[in-house]
């Protein structure tokens, strides 16, 4: 008898899956059965939750069971038509600052084995991304803007087939008709969207639409594709979501699915979907209630309380006063409460300092409600012009995002006094490893990498943003690590600040010297060229671990960098330039290459200078770099690298360094 049971289980069971496989619909995913990985959670309300606000992290959630996507076992001979409709929400941790959004995938790996987070999607990696032994159809929700991936926005729809170069993608939106009127859709409002994917085999057409939940399937579809999928499908797949979060981060759920081989998927009851946690907190009433109370116990208890309540309130407001005008209103989500930074940092305590540079103090801090941590850097400054010009790109900028640029989260402003709020770097900034020694010396690979990361977030400060943005002090030193000792810029555009309000006779250059181009010094405008100078220098310091110039007490030519660098080169022994504290163990033809670049990075004429994007593609090794007349240059390079630094400004500048550009005095500041 349990034998019949048995074999009778063994019969029917494939019939049931098959059935039961090729249809799905869910309101919530609490009796779902899902495979989850990474970040993936169900919560209690059942909503599937794929990453809280954990950086650099990814999730996967896919149906247990995989579809059968092979025809020709069934009828046909192709892949089937599919039809899927699902319901998300992206809740950013910071307005605007989201993770890296969310994806549907149809892989024949639930687990997607060497996926990786950020820009990745969880869904590929580096080394697997365009093979086409992936087999993977993806659509991804983006709120990230991806150079190497041709991405168009921080905000897309993208159809994606074995790559994250997507086939097609549109900024998000929806047409309310089939003539066109259309409506931009933000992936990190927050709110609740609809999406729906069909693919239709016979015409081998595959159309994604969107539109907010609770509005119908919009007539037109958002963005389609031409794909044959019988030639990427296995006969076996599975279909599910991946998300993942990077320097910033997001929750990203979803509410509800249903999908269907060969037919239209079933459509959501939406009222029968979990809802997604409010932001924000409800927190009145109960002082109302406390007053009231006070009121009928006794009206001159209330007069005490009221006036000890105004006495302490103003004490209070004095205490954290800020400077608001009219014109930041629209800077509002970035704008953070003078409050919260003396609660996060214990009122600005010594203990909490980490750092004190050219721009002013840093403290690390822990935000009271996101438990958040945060580098704050407090900056005085007096100039009262300009301060409106800065905020407004203090607030374009903490839009930027990239893995590669520490996070600007958010300002805000006092008396005298600005506060930049950043993402907390726990390791620091790199000239801590390369020169104080306190730190284990770093690897080549390390080196090799972070060269590789801080030349593409300056790539995309110069090419990946709305506008150019000139980072005006690229060093070690503006360059932090995280955990995993990638390097991320900091500090872009903060020299900025010194522009405005000043003198225009005596244009201030703001800078460090070692890094500012020679035409620089001249004009005293900053370009993607100046930039590409102070790159240059970075280069030569991260490989050789020194910095640019080392300064003497006297006034004596003492020789910088650049002039090491040519010097050993011409002598045919490029690699004797090389950190001693890589006791020689490093890649030659990597350690040349960049040692090379940062030469010609450092040319006088700014129009032989690579730009950055040539820059990446050198050390990316998609190009070769040009061979460089070393007899010209190198006499060349040597004069300006004098001509600019040694004889000018012979005195000790430790760091950001204040100096006239007219070059009759040199003011050696070096605190603000
Ligand atoms: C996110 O979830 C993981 C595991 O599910 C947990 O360990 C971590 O503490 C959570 N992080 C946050 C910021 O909620
Ligand atoms: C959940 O899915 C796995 C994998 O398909 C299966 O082995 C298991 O029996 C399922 N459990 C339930 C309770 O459905
Ligand atoms: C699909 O299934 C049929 C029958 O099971 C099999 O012969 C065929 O090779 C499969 N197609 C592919 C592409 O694997
Ligand atoms: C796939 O099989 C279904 C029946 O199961 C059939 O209606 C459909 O036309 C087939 N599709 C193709 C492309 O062969
Ligand atoms: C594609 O992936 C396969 C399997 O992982 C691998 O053998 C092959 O070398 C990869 N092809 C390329 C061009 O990387
Ligand atoms: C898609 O590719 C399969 C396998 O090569 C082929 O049999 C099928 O006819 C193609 N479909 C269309 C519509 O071209
Ligand atoms: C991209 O999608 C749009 C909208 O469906 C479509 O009009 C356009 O032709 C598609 N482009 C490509 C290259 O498939």
């Amino acid at each position: 008898m349990p034998l019949l049971l048995f074999l009778l289980l063994l019969f029917f069971t494939p019939l049931i899956h098959a059935t039961a496989a090729g249809e799905f619909t869910f309101h919530g995913f609490t009796a779902s059965n899902f495979s989850l990985n990474g970040l993936t959670q169900i919560t209690s309300n059942g909503l599937l939750l794929l990453t809280n606000n954990t950086k650099e992290a990814l999730g996967h959630a896919f149906y247990p069971a995989p579809i059968n996507f092979n025809n020709s076992s069934r009828l046909g001979s192709a892949t089937p038509s599919f039809s899927t409709t699902f319901v998300f929400a992206i809740v950013p941790q910071y307005p605007d600052v989201g993770g890296h959004g969310l994806a549907f995938a149809i892989t024949p790996w639930k687990d997607l084995p060497g996926s990786m987070p950020s820009q990745h999607l969880g869904l590929l990696s580096d080394s697997d991304n365009g093979n086409s032994s992936n087999h993977l159809i993806a659509i991804e929700l983006d709120t990230v803007k991806t150079i190497e991936y041709n991405d168009i926005d921080n905000n897309h729809v993208g159809i994606d087939v074995n790559s994250l170069i997507s086939l097609n993608s549109s900024t998000v939106g929806y047409y309310k008709s089939m003539m066109g009127d259309f409506t931009k859709l933000n992936l990190m409002a927050g709110d609740a969207l609809q999406v729906w994917i069909n693919y239709d085999a016979d015409n081998t057409r595959l159309d994604v639409r969107i539109a907010p939940a609770k509005t119908p399937k919009p007539a037109a579809p958002l963005v389609s594709s031409t794909v044959n999928l019988s030639h990427v499908a296995l006969n076996e797949m599975y279909v599910g979501f991946s998300a993942s979060t990077g320097a910033g981060s997001a929750r990203h759920y979803v509410l509800g699915w249903s999908f269907s081989l060969d037919g239209e998927a079933q459509a959501l009851d939406l009222s029968r979907l979990p809802s997604i946690p409010k932001k924000g907190n409800t927190k009145k009433g109960t002082s109302v209630i406390v007053i009231v109370g006070l009121a009928l116990a006794g009206f001159s208890l209330l007069l005490i309380l009221v006036l000890s309540i105004l006495f302490f309130c103003h004490k209070r407001r004095k205490k954290f006063q800020e400077v608001r005008e009219d014109w930041e209103l629209e800077y509002g989500p970035h704008r953070i409460p003078y409050v919260e930074l003396y609660k996060a940092t214990k009122g600005f305590n010594e203990t909490n300092l980490v750092g004190s540079g050219g721009f002013g103090r840093v403290y690390k801090g822990v935000m009271p409600k996101s438990r958040a941590e945060v580098a704050i850097k407090r900056i005085s400054h007096n100039s009262k012009q300009g301060i409106r010009e800065f905020v407004s790109e203090i607030a374009s900028m903490s839009r930027l995002r990239h893995r590669n640029l520490v996070q600007l989260l958010g300002y805000c402003r006092r008396q005298g006094e600005l506060l930049l709020v950043y993402d907390f770097m726990k390791n620091g900034s790199l000239d801590k490893f390369l020169f104080e020694g306190k730190e284990p010396s770093l690897s080549w690979d390390q080196r090799f990498k972070i060269i590789k990361d801080v030349a593409a977030g300056l790539l995309y400060l110069h090419e990946g943003w709305e506008q150019v943005v000139i980072h005006r002090d690229i060093k070690a030193s503006n360059v932090l690590l995280d955990d995993n000792l990638g390097g991320k810029l900091s500090d872009f555009g903060l020299a900025r600040l010194y522009d405005h309000g000043s003198n225009p006779k005596t244009t201030h250059i703001v800078g460090t010297l070692g890094y500012l181009a020679p035409e620089f010094s001249k004009t005293g405008k900053a370009t993607t060229c100046t930039d590409v100078f102070a790159f240059g220098a970075f280069l030569l310091e991260v490989v050789c671990g020194r910095r640019p110039m080392e300064f003497s007490s006297g006034h004596e030519d003492v020789p910088g960098l650049v002039e090491l660098v040519t010097e050993w080169w011409e002598k045919g022994r490029i690699v004797e330039a090389i950190d001693p504290n890589m006791n020689g163990s490093f890649n030659v033809e990597e350690a040349e290459l960049v040692l090379k670049l940062g030469l010609l990075c450092s040319h006088p004429e700014p129009t032989t200078r690579p730009s950055m994007r040539q820059v990446a593609q050198y050390l990316g090794n998609t190009a070769r770099m040009p061979d460089m007349p070393l007899a010209s240059l190198g006499g060349s390079i040597r004069f300006a690298s004098f001509d600019v630094f040694s004889n000018d400004f012979g005195a000790s500048f430790p760091s950001t360094a204040e100096v006239t550009s007219d070059h009759q005095s040199s003011t050696p500041t070096n605190s603000h």
